[in-house]
């Protein structure tokens, strides 16, 4: 855990309507923010967008993750990522966000109840996921959302995806082992040792850099673990 609060801090500093005692302004305007053409931002031959132009007016038309019938949230992982990675927006300039109540978007029902702590490191944890050397940035260049690992439903602080999440996309140990053996000795095999079908994030870490466990007790050679330290 390296999060630094010094973004929280600024942000408040700068923005004092976001703080959670006070009451939010309502979502921010996209076209008269940022966008004066709103369509000229959207994938090409987008269907023309109409309404007041904030987040609610994207809505009429994109689902949430548990209704989109599919993996992953493209539209949701595509707005993150162009609002995160350069420019950092807060939250609440789309999301209504109520300190131990609710975390909404207009007119949606709340995914979740946001407490102090966590709301201090979604901001960083949300750039880095846009932005980084982390497996989670790995994901989002391929615009793989926070609910695909997550589900629909805010992250809190000790949350932590099961193995099976990562089998929805990804191999077993056994086909993982196929394809992971050591280069000179095939039993120094991540995803097939003496420690079992242990969990993914032993290893593979999706906020901060991964490292392999095997590594803190021997001291043989082993393939680099992606999104490590180089
Ligand atoms: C009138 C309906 C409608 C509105 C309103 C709308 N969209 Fe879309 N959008 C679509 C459709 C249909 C697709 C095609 C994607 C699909 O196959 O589901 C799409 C695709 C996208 C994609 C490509 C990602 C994807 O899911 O394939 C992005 C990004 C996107 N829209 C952003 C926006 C934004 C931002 C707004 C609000 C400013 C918006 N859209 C408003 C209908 C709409
Ligand atoms: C520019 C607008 C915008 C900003 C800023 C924004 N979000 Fe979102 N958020 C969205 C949209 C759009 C969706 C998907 C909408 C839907 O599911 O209908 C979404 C959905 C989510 C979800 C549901 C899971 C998912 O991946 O779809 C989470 C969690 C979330 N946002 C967290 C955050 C956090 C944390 C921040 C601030 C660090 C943030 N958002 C800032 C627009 C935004
Ligand atoms: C929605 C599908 C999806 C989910 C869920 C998912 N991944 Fe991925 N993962 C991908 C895609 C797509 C890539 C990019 C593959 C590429 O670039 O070839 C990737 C890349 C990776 C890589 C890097 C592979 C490489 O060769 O660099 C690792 C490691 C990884 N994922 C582990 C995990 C773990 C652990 C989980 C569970 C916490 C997980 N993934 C959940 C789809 C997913
Ligand atoms: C003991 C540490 C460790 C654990 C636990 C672990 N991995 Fe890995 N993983 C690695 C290392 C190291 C590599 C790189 C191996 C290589 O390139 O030969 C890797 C590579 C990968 C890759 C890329 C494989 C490819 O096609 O080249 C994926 C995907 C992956 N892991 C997913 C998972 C999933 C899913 C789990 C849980 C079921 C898991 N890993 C558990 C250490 C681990
Ligand atoms: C590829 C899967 C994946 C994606 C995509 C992903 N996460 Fe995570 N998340 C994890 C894993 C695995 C952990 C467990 C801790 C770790 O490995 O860093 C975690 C932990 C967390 C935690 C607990 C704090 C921590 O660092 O341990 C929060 C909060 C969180 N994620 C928020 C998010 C948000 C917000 C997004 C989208 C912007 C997101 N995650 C996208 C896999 C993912
Ligand atoms: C908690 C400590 C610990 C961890 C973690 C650990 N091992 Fe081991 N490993 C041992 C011990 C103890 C032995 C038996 C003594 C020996 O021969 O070194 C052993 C033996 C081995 C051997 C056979 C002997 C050799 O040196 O070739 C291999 C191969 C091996 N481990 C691979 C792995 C792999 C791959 C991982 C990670 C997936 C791993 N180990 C994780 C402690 C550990």
């Amino acid at each position: 855990m390296k999060y630094t609060f010094l973004l929280f801090f600024l942000a408040v500093a700068a923005y004092p309507a976001v703080g959670f005692a006070t009451e939010q302004e309502p979502p921010g305007k996209c076209s008269t923010d940022c966008h004066r053409d709103i369509q000229a931002v959207l994938p090409e031959n987008h269907m023309i967008v109409e309404g007041e132009n904030n987040i609610s007016s994207c809505m009429q038309c994109h689902l949430p993750a548990s209704e989109t019938l599919r993996d992953t949230h493209v539209f949701s992982a595509k707005v993150h990522k162009k609002h995160f990675s350069e420019k950092k927006l807060e939250c609440t300039y789309c999301h209504i966000i109520k300190e131990g109540l609710s975390f909404a978007l207009p007119g949606r029902e709340s995914i979740g109840i946001p407490d102090e702590q966590t709301m201090k490191f979604l901001p960083e944890i949300t750039a880095e996921w846009a932005k980084s050397p982390f497996l989670a940035a790995v994901h989002s260049a391929k615009d793989i959302a926070c609910s695909s690992c997550h589900g629909n439903k805010l992250p809190l602080l000790d949350d932590k995806p099961a193995n099976k999440v990562c089998f929805g996309c990804h191999a077993d140990y056994e086909e993982l082992a196929a394809k992971t053996p050591g280069k000179d000795h095939p039993s120094r095999n991540p995803h097939g040792s003496h420690l079992g079908p242990i969990n993914c994030t032993v290893c593979h870490k999706a906020h901060e850099i991964s490292a392999t466990y095997c590594l803190t007790c021997h001291t043989f050679d082993m393939n680099p673990i992606p999104a490590g330290k180089q």
